[in-house]
């Protein structure tokens, strides 16, 4: 078998990953403080359009992004798990079956812990959503912790480093199994669509600019209709 560089990861994907991680991980260790309230909520609501964009690009995205290329019944996860236990591990250049599970769990609590939070915040359905956002994160939490441990566990069994793939989106495999494109300017798009949100939540626009935008831009707006006016 010819293996060679290939690019297994577009960049909308690695994007999205590393952005939910760092919501998950930011909405989390805020989630008990008032005072760290707005942090959580812009977090939260972040983390629920990933996940959004996530199931979109599922259907539409590049090929190992595409549901349809790691949807794994349970006889494949068990074959999966017990290849590993033997001395020729299965090896997939997309997620593997038991990753795959894991990946589809926190999708799943990830949208369940996102609307449980709008529906709290935005006093929808009144103490009811307290407890199911409380549980459905911390069973989100639990997922995330196998997740970590069975990247850990496949990286040191076959011998890849999978966090630096996620980063550069390249695996060593045969040509025909790598993707044609990066889909870079989606990638920025949506760093730049999740940069601008937090700028506007946290009020670094205002901070730099040293007046609320708003004002600004209605200011400049009286004054070209001043001008108009003279005229
Ligand atoms: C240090 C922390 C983390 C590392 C090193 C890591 C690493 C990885 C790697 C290597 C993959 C690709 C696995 C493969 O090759 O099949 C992956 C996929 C994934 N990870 Fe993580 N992960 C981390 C944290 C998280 C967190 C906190 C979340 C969610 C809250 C998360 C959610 C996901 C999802 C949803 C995927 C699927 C990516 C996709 O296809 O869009 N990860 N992660």
């Amino acid at each position: 078998m010819n293996t060679t560089r290939i690019l297994v990861w577009d960049i909308p994907t690695r994007v999205f990953h590393w952005l939910l991680a760092i919501s998950f991980a930011g909405a989390y260790v805020t989630a008990e403080s008032e005072a760290w309230r707005l942090v959580h909520v812009t977090l939260g609501y972040t983390f629920g359009g990933l996940i959004l964009f996530r199931l979109l690009w599922g259907l539409v995205g590049t090929r190992h992004a595409r549901f349809s290329d790691f949807a794994f019944g349970p006889r494949r996860v068990l074959a999966y798990l017990r290849s590993l236990l033997g001395r020729n591990p299965e090896h997939h250049v997309g997620h593997n079956p038991a990753g795959s599970w894991a990946i589809y769990a926190i999708l799943l609590l990830g949208l369940g812990t996102a609307l449980s939070g709008y529906a709290l915040y935005n006093e929808i359905g009144g103490e009811a959503f307290e407890d199911v956002h409380e549980v459905v994160a911390n069973l989100l939490l639990g997922i995330v912790v196998v997740h970590i441990a069975g990247v850990i566990v496949s990286s040191v069994l076959h011998r890849i480093n999978l966090p630096r793939s996620m980063v550069t989106g390249y695996k060593t495999g045969e040509a025909t199994q790598g993707i044609q494109r990066a889909h870079a300017g989606l990638g920025i798009a949506l760093a730049g669509l999740v940069l601008a949100f937090w700028a506007n939540a946290f009020g670094v626009r205002e901070a730099l600019v040293g007046a609320p935008i708003d004002t600004a831009d209605t200011q400049s707006a009286m004054q070209e209709q001043d001008h108009d006016d003279d005229d």
